[in-house]
């Protein structure tokens, strides 16, 4: 794997999470469950932090890839800032002991509560989306004697080709200000009292794997971020979003690596002498984190063999929502030799999406035994949801030969107990 390590290796023959075995926490915790390395969150964390070295910069966590209060804290006793979009992740981060001056609040709706409750409890910028929410941000400061810091998120109309879903930087999306309208927005911006404007924030889009598009975007914002000190704008702090890819197949050419994107950085913005913020939420967690879940049956069908496992698209979303491939592997890997099986790998969901794969050639696994998904760690857990009434899944993390269970799994009896039923029933 080279630069980009993770610590989920076999050792005579069984996968471990660091020096735990993964079988040890199945036992233990019960299937299905996210496991998620330290040292991994911690190396991928310090990747960002060494390419960007010789600017001044914060590496901002995008925490809606994984943001369980424990990786949060991990991440942020290394340093690391968080880019908040909701009221929720904000009050989750502030918890974990991030401080304010240490968030970003992104998104294309904040509301003015989420507005407030951030100016109240300390940001780091806002970063902002169109003219209504200025005027929302600009009214809510002035009514609480204060100046909102600001960068405005551009859209610089470039291709990320990735994934139609998870692109963000065309025109055509919901994302920032259209570039070509910038300065007359800006000069919006300095009119209004309760901002204070600092920068420009841009995000392309998710697991990019070519640099190009980057390029192109950075080097729009050089050119607007001259275009606007010679407006009389101060800016001098530019936000660069995230997106930089993972490798999800073993075998696929690896994306770019967190180097090489510094070292663009550097090449297309340097010279500027701004403050560097950067968001990346995938490569710090992706491969820092497993779904483990157990076989329950192995079913025939007229044409095919079906793998059904005790987690389902509810536990880990991204093979329905985006034809994602994650790597499936025993937990105990078979006889050197044996050959390999051909499975469609499901969940009991009763739907037919409820499908992680399709044809999938793997190892062959039998009722009872463990499977881990690779690269689950950013936008598995934090997607999930308890449809078919599936309790949400527990969440582990290991250090070293320690594991604890950062989430448990609840009780039905929780999961019931949130309904009301209405007294006219
Ligand atoms: N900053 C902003 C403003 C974002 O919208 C995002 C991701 C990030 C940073 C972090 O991007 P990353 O470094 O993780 O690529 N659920 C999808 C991914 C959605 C990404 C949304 N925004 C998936 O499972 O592939």
């Amino acid at each position: 794997m080279g630069v980009l390590l993770d610590h989920f290796l076999y050792r005579d023959g069984a996968l471990f999470a660091e020096d735990v075995p993964i079988a040890e926490i199945a036992r233990q915790v019960g299937t299905p469950f996210y496991v998620y390395s330290t040292a991994t969150l911690l190396r991928h964390y310090q990747l960002f932090d060494e390419a960007l070295e010789g600017l001044d910069h914060l590496v901002c966590y995008a925490m809606k890839a994984a943001s369980n209060q424990a990786i949060l804290a991990t991440l942020a006793q290394a340093g690391a800032g968080m880019d908040v979009v909701s009221g929720g992740e904000y009050q989750r981060a502030r918890a974990a002991g991030v401080p304010g001056e240490r968030i970003v609040f992104s998104g294309v709706g904040k509301t003015a509560a989420e507005i407030r409750m951030a100016l109240e409890g300390g940001i780091r910028q806002f970063n902002v989306e169109s003219e209504p929410e200025m005027e929302v941000l600009n009214a809510t400061a002035l009514a609480m004697g204060v100046r909102a810091p600001v960068t405005i998120r551009l859209n610089p109309d470039v291709d990320a080709k990735t994934h139609a879903k998870i692109a963000t930087g065309k025109s055509e999306n919901k994302f920032g200000i259209p570039i070509s309208r910038a300065r007359e927005v800006y000069a919006l911006a300095a009119s209004m009292e309760g901002l204070e404007v600092i920068g420009i924030d841009v995000h392309i889009g998710s697991q990019l794997t070519d640099l190009t598009p980057f390029e192109v975007a950075y080097s729009k914002v050089a050119e607007l971020t001259e275009v606007l000190r010679g407006d009389g704008h101060e800016i001098r702090r530019l936000d660069l979003g995230g997106g930089l890819g993972i490798p999800y197949a073993r075998d696929n050419q690896a994306p770019p690596l967190p180097s090489d994107y510094g070292a663009l950085v550097k090449r297309t913005l340097g010279h500027l002498g701004c403050e560097i913020e950067i968001e990346p939420g995938r490569l710090i967690a992706g491969n820092a984190g497993l779904l483990v879940s157990e076989v329950i049956y192995v079913k025939s069908g007229e044409d095919r063999d079906f793998l059904i496992l005790d987690a389902a698209m509810n536990d880990l979303i991204r093979p329905a929502m985006y034809e994602a491939y994650h790597d499936i592997v025993p937990v105990i890997e078979p006889a050197p030799g044996t050959p390999p099986a051909t499975y469609d790998v499901v969940g009991p969901v009763c739907e037919s999406g409820d499908t992680f794969a399709k044809g999938r050639e793997m190892p062959p696994v039998a009722p009872g035994d463990l499977v881990a998904f690779r690269s689950a760690g950013a936008y598995g857990a934090v997607m999930s949801s308890e449809y078919n009434s599936r309790p949400l899944i527990p969440e582990v993390l290991v250090k070293e030969d320690q594991f604890a269970v950062i989430r448990r799994r609840p009780t039905f009896d929780e999961m019931i107990k949130r309904d009301t039923i209405p007294q006219w029933l």
